[in-house]
């Protein structure tokens, strides 16, 4: 099948996922299973969340599907991942060994792509995506994660975690 009509499709099924989830937490956990099932480059899937009131503030590791990773909390000045949170831009890294700001999680992983969550115009955590493959998050991938994370930030905002 064509990337872009697995693409397509996965994005139908994450619309229905989003329809059926009683909860945000239900639909993430439901989310990285299937993205992580049927992308088959996405090969660590998981989101972090802002811990409330922490200060400073810090990423804890949320729902995901992959290897168990060392990093379960992340401050905002670290990885990849503190950039995407601290700056509200999804970042897409093609090769993680010359980005200088990459926390390695798995010594297979080549590229990352790293999209914000919003509820009402704040960041509230993110969804992180793993590839062993270079530069496996291309436009239409980035499309289809930033529907993910923004099916969730609408979750959060209509019914909490
Ligand atoms: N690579 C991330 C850390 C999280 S693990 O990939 C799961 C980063 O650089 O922030």
């Amino acid at each position: 099948m064509p990337v872009a009509d697995r693409v397509e499709e996965v994005r139908k099924q994450i619309s229905e996922l989003a329809e059926a989830a009683t909860t945000a937490q239900d639909l993430m956990q439901r989310m990285v299973k299937l993205l992580h099932e049927r992308m088959l480059k996405y090969n660590w899937v998981g989101f972090y969340m802002l811990e409330p009131g922490a200060q400073p503030p810090m990423l804890a590791l949320g729902a995901f599907v992959g290897a168990m990773t060392p990093h379960t909390r992340i401050p905002l000045h670290q990885g990849i991942c503190g950039a995407a949170a601290s700056s509200g831009q999804t970042v897409v890294v093609d090769d993680v060994s010359k980005d200088a700001r990459y926390l390695a999680c798995s010594l297979e992983t080549k590229s990352e792509i790293v999209v914000p969550v919003f509820v009402n115009g704040k960041v509230v955590g993110e969804l992180d995506i793993d590839s062993h493959f270079p530069a496996a998050f291309t436009a239409e991938h980035q499309e289809l994660v930033q529907y993910c994370a923004q099916l969730v930030g609408k979750k959060l905002e209509a019914c909490g975690q």
